[in-house]
């Protein structure tokens, strides 16, 4: 027998977190996403890449160990993805999940069949050995989803875990550094699944779990001070998480060579503007230059309806101020922005993205002449990550976890011309939707709840007189990432005393209604 060289040399953690990633590769699946945020939940910094990825590019990343994530193929498919056989020679463990293991038995000497048996759903899992079972019952529950079944793992691996379908369901060749799960440890429908990755991450791949926040913040702050050096950084705030707590990051790296320029458009919510104004000049003491246009954004969007042409107004007005403001500052090469690692994939990976600034994070995009450099220091995370640093970093509760709110703000909850007065009376119903959203410890559950205001009138009577008012639309969705939403089944007695108390304290409305519609057929906002 050959001699068994352990499996894989341990090395000394690097000196960046981020320097030695976990690599995951999409193979199609729904769940590539999902690994890679497992894979951080455990502490271990993880990127996701295309299975195109050659070995050679792979080795420049100097990866701790690759994932291989599922897939809807079948590895029998013409168009079903492979990957480059070297990329098991790396010298670092590899993971195949589902399609990922069928692949890996099939490039490595095992078998897969169509057995005519597939498995969806929950399914009962027995282990008899291995590493990723380490300390984890033998009778477990697992997620599958597949048709295909390997029938012989690849060339020297043991199997370690069946299911009554699937002979293989689990599989390690440790001399060959080779793991292979049929099940889905990601989801939370395997309740160990969590386990058997921390188990490949800190016992296969002797991976520390050292990617925290505190890691982020340090490893950040570094960076952004050798690619600034002494120059001035521009930030515009939105009093959204992102561009706050990209801010803050900017402002501990570099400190008063940032200058914050918040554009108050006047269209948010209540009292957010005067939030930002104290959490950033008072409580950081962040360089802020407030610039208060609420009058100038009505003026453009007077006699404005159509809600593609105020998003164009509103864009089109925050680039003028903003440039107003950048040129008054006078040379500012660098600027902040909020790109998540949500959007770097979203635009196909590294290359995409630098060059396109999301309009979402300021209001209608950034001008596209102004010659600045960005700065982005939130590009390799996922939102709850940026909640978790912004959390670290000391931002306000209440900050961290608001609900994404929109660039134009409440002139797209308004149907109808944006006036001043309609902003009042929508800004007060939003307050007290949500106040009491927040006594009901609802809040964190919805993934939006607002309140509209279509401008017509309705007839109704209070007291002894007839009224002619506004009515107001409750909307609160569930949603994880906007792509779809249902809506919320807020509780009888909260939507009563919501209700109530609109009608109560501002006079100028007289109904209240709630919307029922799920995304598709509706979207979240009403314009
Ligand atoms: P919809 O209404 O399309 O919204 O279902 C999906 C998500 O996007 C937000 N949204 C916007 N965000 N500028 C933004 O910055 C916009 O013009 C805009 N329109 C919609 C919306 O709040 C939801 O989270």
């Amino acid at each position: 027998m050959a001699e068994v060289i352990p499996f894989p040399a341990p090395e000394p953690p690097a000196p960046g977190v981020e320097d030695r990633p976990v690599l995951v590769l999409d193979l199609g699946g729904q769940y590539a996403q999902l690994i890679a945020r497992r894979v951080r939940d455990c502490g271990v910094f993880s990127e996701l890449v295309g299975h195109e990825i050659t070995a050679d590019e792979a080795r420049r990343r100097r990866p701790v160990a690759l994932i291989l994530s599922g897939g809807p193929a079948s590895v029998y498919a013409d168009a079903a993805p492979r990957i480059d056989p070297g990329l098991y020679e790396l010298g670092v463990p590899v993971l195949g999940i589902c399609y990922g293991a069928q692949l890996m038995a099939l490039d490595l000497g095992g078998a897969v069949e169509r057995t005519g048996v597939s498995e969806f759903g929950k399914t009962a899992l027995h282990t008899s050995s291995g590493a990723l079972f380490k300390g984890l019952p033998e009778e477990q529950t697992a997620w599958m989803s597949h048709r295909d079944t390997v029938t012989a793992p690849p060339e020297g691996a043991e199997v370690t875990a069946e299911s009554p379908a699937t002979p293989v369901a689990a599989f390690e060749a440790p001399e060959r550094g080779l793991y292979g799960v049929q099940f889905h440890p990601e989801v939370v429908h395997t309740p160990h699944g969590q386990d058997v990755l921390e188990n490949f991450l800190y016992g296969v791949a002797h991976v520390p779990p050292a990617w925290t926040a505190v890691a982020v913040i340090e490893e950040q702050v570094e960076r952004i001070q050798a690619q600034v050096g002494s120059e001035q950084v521009l930030c515009g705030l939105s009093g959204g998480v992102d561009s706050a707590v990209a801010a803050l990051l900017v402002h501990k790296a570099v400190g008063d060579q940032l200058t914050c320029v918040f554009v108050d458009h006047g269209l948010l919510r209540k009292d957010e503007a005067t939030q930002v104004v104290e959490t950033f000049r008072r409580h950081f003491r962040v360089p802020l230059v407030h610039v208060d246009a609420e009058r100038r954004f009505l003026a453009r969007l007077r006699g404005v309806i159509d809600p593609e042409d105020k998003r164009r107004a509103i864009g089109e007005e925050f680039i003028r101020v903003f440039e107003e403001e950048a040129a008054r500052l006078g040379r500012t090469p660098f600027l902040v922005q909020g790109t998540l690692y949500s959007d770097v994939i979203e635009s196909g990976g590294e290359a995409g993205v630098a060059a396109k600034i999301k309009s979402h994070h300021n209001v209608g995009g950034l001008p596209e002449k102004m010659d600045f450099s960005l700065v982005e220091p939130l590009r390799l995370l996922f939102k709850d990550e940026v909640r978790r640093v912004g959390e670290e970093l000391g931002l306000p509760e209440e900050m961290v976890w608001r609900h994404p709110f929109p660039g134009p703000g409440l002139a797209i909850r308004i149907i109808g011309e944006v006036t001043h007065e309609r902003l009042e009376i929508l800004r007060e119903a939003d307050a007290i939707l949500l106040e009491e959203v927040r006594r009901a410890g609802l809040y964190r559950e919805l993934w939006q709840c607002f309140a509209v205001l279509p401008a017509i009138r309705s007839v109704g009577v209070q007291g002894d007189e007839r009224t002619y008012a506004y009515p107001i639309v409750i909307r609160a969705v569930t949603s994880d990432d906007a792509m779809t939403a249902d809506w919320a089944r807020l509780p009888y007695d909260l939507l009563e005393t919501v209700s109530s108390r609109i009608i109560n304290e501002i006079p100028a409305v007289n109904r209240v209604a709630l919307d029922l519609t799920s995304k598709p057929p509706g979207t979240i906002e009403w314009e």
